[in-house]
């Protein structure tokens, strides 16, 4: 690959208007965050500075990270702190040309310590919609249920959410994905499409493609977060491409719990060579080392992408996304328009 085409990729990655749809909000929480809150709510961490926190972030899998992830998350314990870890997220997103963002949240980290589900939604809410004007990015908020924890905890966070579901756009599934298949959440996922929501679940990451067949037969999905592993299964890819499944794949977050040993081997060019929808996103850019146009960065350069897979990307982002079809197709005009500019 020449510098040239290595540079003229990062102007357009810097330039393309894009959707972020793989974001835990508890997984943007930086460093310098971490120590303020702590000394605000005089909360004890393991660290004695941002280098050590820094140093602490070696992962060999998805699990040593969410050990470390469920610890950094015991800061948040006010509204305030919500709002602010969910405001410099947004802040940070607008620097790198995001203009919708579809985050998670886990409301059984926090009311598992004790910090009422109100207070965390209402923090992430009231910095969503401050969002919204200052930096003019839009939003959908979907609520997580932790797959290690069991079928009643999730029903119990989905009646917690009762008096929210006109503010949450969907629900989703996260935490340690082997051992905890998509089946057992069927009957809190029905519930939950009863009502209305958006459906989601992290599948085949590190879990199997029968996780994946699992997200899409049991808890009937409209997109699926990862699904690395879907490239295993012929049949599986035949059926994410005829249903149009948009995939939330996470380069960096990939290589950094060892899903894939080099970016080389991220799925993201597979996917689209297979017609898949796949969308490039930063999971928990904190702990990852990198943003969404770090992610797209590193993708593009490590699998030499070329300008068109970039406006794919792009395109998928807001195609994949829970926005009407109307403000679709203005983001849609908006990349071809900066498109146009490079070709
Ligand atoms: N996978 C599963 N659960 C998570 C992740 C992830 O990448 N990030 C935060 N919770
Ligand atoms: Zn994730």
């Amino acid at each position: 690959m020449t510098p040239e085409l290595s540079d003229l990729r990062q102007s357009i990655i810097a330039q393309l208007p894009k959707a972020e749809l793989h974001l835990h909000i508890e997984g943007s929480l930086e460093p310098e965050m971490m120590f303020m809150l702590a000394q605000r709510n005089m909360v004890e961490i393991p660290y004695t500075s941002v280098e050590e926190i820094r140093k602490a972030y070696a992962f060999s899998n998805l699990q040593d990270f969410l050990d470390i992830y469920y610890q950094g998350m015991a800061v948040l314990c006010s509204e305030q702190d919500f709002f602010d870890l969910t405001y410099a997220y947004l802040e940070r997103a607008q620097s790198d040309c995001v203009r919708h963002v579809e985050i998670f949240f886990d409301p059984q980290g926090h009311t598992s310590r004790g910090v009422p589900f109100d207070s965390a939604i209402g923090g992430i809410l009231r910095a969503l919609e401050e969002g919204e004007k200052q930096f003019k990015i839009s939003h959908r908020l979907i609520m997580c249920f932790l797959r290690h924890l069991d079928e009643a905890s999730a029903f119990e966070t989905l009646s917690q959410a009762e008096p929210w579901l006109d503010k949450i756009a969907g629900v989703g599934l996260d935490s340690s994905e082997l051992g905890h298949p998509p089946s057992k959440f069927a009957r809190v996922f029905a519930l939950a499409r009863q009502k209305g929501l958006k459906l989601v679940a992290h599948a085949g990451e590190e879990g199997p493609p029968g996780y994946v067949w699992e997200a899409l037969d049991h808890l009937h999905v409209d997109r699926i977060d990862h699904g690395n592993r879907a490239l295993e299964d012929e049949a599986l890819i035949q059926r994410i491409v005829a249903e149009k499944k948009t995939l939330t794949v996470c380069p960096l977050s990939n290589l950094k719990l060892c899903v894939v040993s080099n970016l080389v081997d991220s799925p993201v060019k597979a996917m689209l060579d297979a017609g898949i929808k796949v969308t490039i996103n930063s999971d928990d850019p904190s702990y990852f080392g990198g943003y969404i146009n770090a992610n797209f960065a590193a993708v593009a350069d490590a699998q030499n992408l070329s300008i068109d897979n970039l406006k794919t990307l792009a395109r998928n982002s807001f195609t994949g996304s829970f926005l009407s079809d109307e403000h679709i197709a203005q983001h849609i005009a908006a990349v071809d328009l900066v498109m146009d500019e490079f070709c």
